[in-house]
This record gives structure tokens, C-alpha cells and sequence, in this order.
């Protein structure tokens, strides 16, 4: 996790060189010549992030440059007429027409068929949405052609049986105003200063949704055909394989899946929040192409007295399992054959296929107590074998935790599913350990030290 300092730096300069408005004038130095030069320059109303951690240098690079959005509302906006539309629909008997409008809502302002200019925030005329900060830093940190981190890795026939290349899927994420406004109380400051273990949660009507993109093509994955594609600046070795080619390249890289979380008042007795994914599907043949993505499923709660265990993780088919209550997976044959998550709870194409959606982001907490998939936790717990009860140990990862409660209670803040609030902290609290020792202490954070230092203590 050691992006170099001065890259960070390097990064700061260019996030204040994209501010909105040009106030002042301020005077840089030029790395070139070493002369000083007058710049215009201002600082944002509300912070300033650091935009990515990866970028092809500026004399190579031609394109339009990522930028964060994050000038997070002060107050909260409440629901907007769009919103509450949303949360007039019955997410279980009429869970289509759900997802759609959650769709429709994403898209709008950010969806053209300018599909390469499309989801810069900035450009959104119809309503604001927000980037979560801190996703710069770290290995898999944004790059700056779009704002993509490098997410979980994609194991051969995996997303199709014709699939026999590896590689990583890269994705970006972003909230609307009142999730921006819950953002913002977390990263009310450049520097946290632990205001975030007070986290009081997401408001109703939150809504998020994430765009994840390969860089495999139809060759491999049929559906992929007619993609809809973004240049990116992508690590090698997921373009040839070649585990040694550790720098990143530009590539194209296509729409395959994009996921969406509702925080929705009438799911509260299963955890607040409503999960759905939809997968590209090119053979659907619509001339707006982001109309290709279809919903795969919705879920609303874990099931978690469900315990038969069972796992499709190269599909050559969609198993449904019809004893699932909390979770209704798209029956249409038009969907591609999806591995889904364990038990056939819902997952996307790229997710893992022994989790779910709410088995990982039910762990959402600082400190990082738990890890989210079973299988790598300390102590590791092994996955069941199919056929099998699955042991209680396992079902903690898929029991319904309330939204803003601790999966470990007592142990961890909760972050209210939000699994990048949770990397954004942790990138933070690791950057500063790493470059001012001591001062966030976070080596001593586990392994039964009880060092918490202006922190929780939580034995
Ligand atoms: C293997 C664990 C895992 C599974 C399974 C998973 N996610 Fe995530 N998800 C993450 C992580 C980690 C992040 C934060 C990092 C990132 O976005 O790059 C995240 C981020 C997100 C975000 C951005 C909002 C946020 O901050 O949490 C959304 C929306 C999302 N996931 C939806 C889904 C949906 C819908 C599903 C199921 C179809 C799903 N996720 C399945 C781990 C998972």
C-alpha cells in the first residue's frame, strides 16, 4: 500500500488546479523550469480531495480528466419528487418497475449515448451526485480517465463458459444529495480528526449506484457484444494475463454490471436497505446502449435461517432458488447465465459467487473487526460444502444486521453499509500511519493492543 508522497502531492496540486471558479491568483512553481509562475487558482467551497492515486502523464494524456465531486450538501436536502416515486413502489411484488425507476434516476443527467463522456458528475444538469473521497490511495486507488478503482478479480469462466482470460474488474460508485450529505459529515475536514466514529447513518431515500466495467471483450463473454466502453488506465497484467506486468496502461474497458443500494424505510425489519444489479446484456440490441443493462434481481434482507448451502461459480445456467424469501432473481430469458451469490442469494456477474450483496456490506464498520467473505476472515471460515447445513460460524455473514449497527457490536462504528465509507477511512488512517508514525497509531489497533488513542476503546 505504498503509493509514493510525492505522487499524493502531485495529486493534491492537480485537484486544486480543478477547482469551479477561478478567484485568485496564486502563485506555483513549474516542476519544468523551476521558475515561479502566477496561476489562477481557488480553492473549492467545501474541501478539495484528492481526485485519483493513477494518471498517464500530462504530455501523453489527451482526454477529459476525472474530477471528485465533492462539495457534500451542509444540510440535509431531503427527498426530492423522484425519490419519493421510488419509495412509492412496492419493492416486493413490483420489484421491476423498482428497479427501473432507481434506473431511470441514475441516468438521468449522467447516461448519454456520448458514451465516453458520460457519468462526469460535473455535467449533470437534472441533480447533484457525490464521489466518496480517499478512494485515490492504496494500489487499487482511482485512476483519472474515469474515476475507476481496481475492484475483486475475475476468475476464468466465471461470466461466461468461453471466458478462459483472468483479470480485475475496475468501477466507480457515487451517492446522491442526501447520501452526499451523510458523506459529508463523515469528511467534514480534509483530516477526519475521528469525527467519524460518531456516524449516525444514511438517511432515507439515500441512493447509490455503482458502474463496474472489464476489460473483456465478446469474444469471451458473448453478451459484452455492442458494448458500452470507456477508456481506462488500467493495471497490465489485466489486460495480458502476465502477472509481472505491474504498471498500468490505457485500455478500453465495457459496461458489464451496474449495482444499486436504496436506503428504504419499509425494509428496516431486514436491514434498511434495498440491493439491486443489473447485468449488459449487447444482444438486447437497444440503440442507447446503457438500455442493455437488465436487472439480474433485488434483495432486501439475507434469509438467514436459510443455511442449505450450494454455489454456481461458472455457470452455464441461472439456478433460482425458490426458497429464498428475501431475495427475487429476474426469470427472463433473455439473462445470460449469472452465477449469483451463495445459495443463489443475489450477486452480480463480477461478485463473488459465495457472498451476496448484503452478506458484505452488512460488514460495513471501522475498525475492519470481520472481514467480508467468510473465507478470509481471522479465523477463516471454510465454505460449506453443497448439500450441507452451513455451520453458525458462516451464518453470521448472512444474518440481517440493522442498518447502523456493528456487525461486531462493541467493536467497530458502523457505516451503515457503506463499504467505501469504510475503505475511505481505512485508506486515510493507513496514509497517515504510514507517513507520521504514531500519530494515528494504527499498528496498534489489533492483535489485543488496546492502544485507540482519541479513538474507540472497546474493551
Ligand atoms: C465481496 C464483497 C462484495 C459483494 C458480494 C458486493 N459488494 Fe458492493 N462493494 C464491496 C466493496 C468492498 C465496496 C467498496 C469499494 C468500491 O466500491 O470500490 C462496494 C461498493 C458498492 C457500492 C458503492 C457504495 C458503497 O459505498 O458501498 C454499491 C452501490 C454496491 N457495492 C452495491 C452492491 C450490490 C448491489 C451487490 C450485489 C449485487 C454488491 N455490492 C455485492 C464489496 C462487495
Amino acid at each position: 500500500m505504498k503509493t509514493p508522497y510525492s505522487f499524493l502531492a502531485l495529486c493534491i496540486s492537480l485537484c486544486l488546479l480543478s477547482c469551479k471558479e477561478t478567484t485568485s491568483t496564486s502563485v506555483v512553481e513549474d516542476a519544468t523550469s523551476g521558475a515561479a509562475q502566477p496561476m489562477a487558482a481557488s480553492v473549492e467551497d467545501r474541501i478539495g480531495f484528492p481526485d485519483f492515486g493513477f494518471m498517464e502523464s500530462p504530455e501523453t494524456y489527451q482526454g477529459r480528466v476525472f474530477k471528485l465531486s465533492d462539495d457534500f450538501p451542509y444540510k440535509n436536502p431531503g427527498p426530492d419528487k423522484d425519490v419519493e416515486a421510488i419509495l412509492s413502489i412496492d419493492f416486493k411484488t413490483d420489484w421491476a418497475a423498482y428497479m427501473q425507476a432507481v434506473k431511470e434516476y441514475v441516468f438521468a443527467g449522467n447516461a448519454s449515448t456520448d458514451y465516453e463522456n458520460s457519468f462526469f458528475l460535473e455535467d449533470n444538469k437534472i441533480r447533484d451526485w457525490y464521489h466518496v473521497p480517499w478512494q485515490h490511495w492504496g494500489p487499487n486507488g482511482r485512476e483519472g480517465f474515469h474515476g475507476l478503482t481496481q475492484e475483486g478479480p475475475v476468475a476464468a469462466k466465471m461470466l461466461a463458459p468461453t471466458q478462459t482470460s483472468t483479470s480485475h474488474a475496475y468501477a466507480v460508485g457515487f451517492y446522491n444529495d442526501l447520501g452526499g450529505y451523510a458523506i459529508g459529515k463523515v469528511w467534514n475536514k480534509p483530516e477526519p480528526n475521528y469525527s467519524f466514529f460518531e456516524f449516525d447513518g444514511f438517511p432515507d431515500g439515500t441512493v447509490v449506484a455503482k458502474l463496474l466495467y472489464v476489460p473483456l471483450e465478446s469474444n469471451e463473454v458473448p453478451y459484452l457484444e455492442n458494448p458500452v466502453s470507456w477508456d481506462a488506465y488500467i493495471y497490465k497484467y489485466d489486460v495480458t494475463g502476465v502477472k509481472t506486468d505491474t504498471t498500468r496502461v490505457k485500455h478500453p474497458v465495457n459496461l458489464i454490471q451496474m449495482d444499486i443500494m436504496v436506503k428504504d424505510p419499509r425494509a428496516i425489519s431486514t436491514g434498511g436497505w434495498v440491493f439491486g444489479t443489473f447485468v449488459y446484456n449487447g444482444a438486447l440490441g437497444n440503440e442507447n446502449r446503457w438500455n442493455n443493462l437488465m436487472p439480474v434481481g433485488i434483495m432486501w434482507g439475507n434469509d438467514p435461517t436459510n443455511n442449505k448451502s450450494s454455489y454456481n461459480p461458472t455457470p452455464t445456467e441461472t439456478i433460482i432458488n425458490k426458497t429464498l424469501t428475501e431475495t427475487i432473481i429476474n426469470d427472463s430469458k433473455d439473462l445470460p447465465a449469472m452465477h449469483l451469490g451463495w445459495a443463489s442469494r443475489l450477486n452480480g456477474p463480477v461478485d463473488n459467487p459465495y457472498s451476496s450483496c448484503m452478506s458484505c456490506h452488512s460488514t460495513a464498520q471501522y475498525p475492519v473487526v470481520s472481514n467480508i467473505l467468510p473465507m478470509f476472515n481471522n479465523p477463516k471460515v471454510p465454505i460449506p460444502e453443497a448439500g450441507t447445513d452451513a455451520s453458525s460460524e458462516w451464518m453470521r455473514w448472512f444474518r440481517n444486521v440493522p442498518c447502523e449497527t456493528p456487525f461486531d457490536k462493541g467493536k467497530a462504528t458502523s457505516f451503515d453499509y457503506s463499504l467505501q465509507l469504510v475503505k475511505s477511512v481505512q485508506n486515510y488512517i493507513e496514509y497517515a500511519s504510514n507517513n507520521e508514525k504514531g500519530l494515528y497509531s494504527e499498528e496498534y489497533w489489533s492483535n489485543g493492543h488496546k492502544i485507540r488513542r482519541n479513538a474507540l476503546v472497546s474493551e
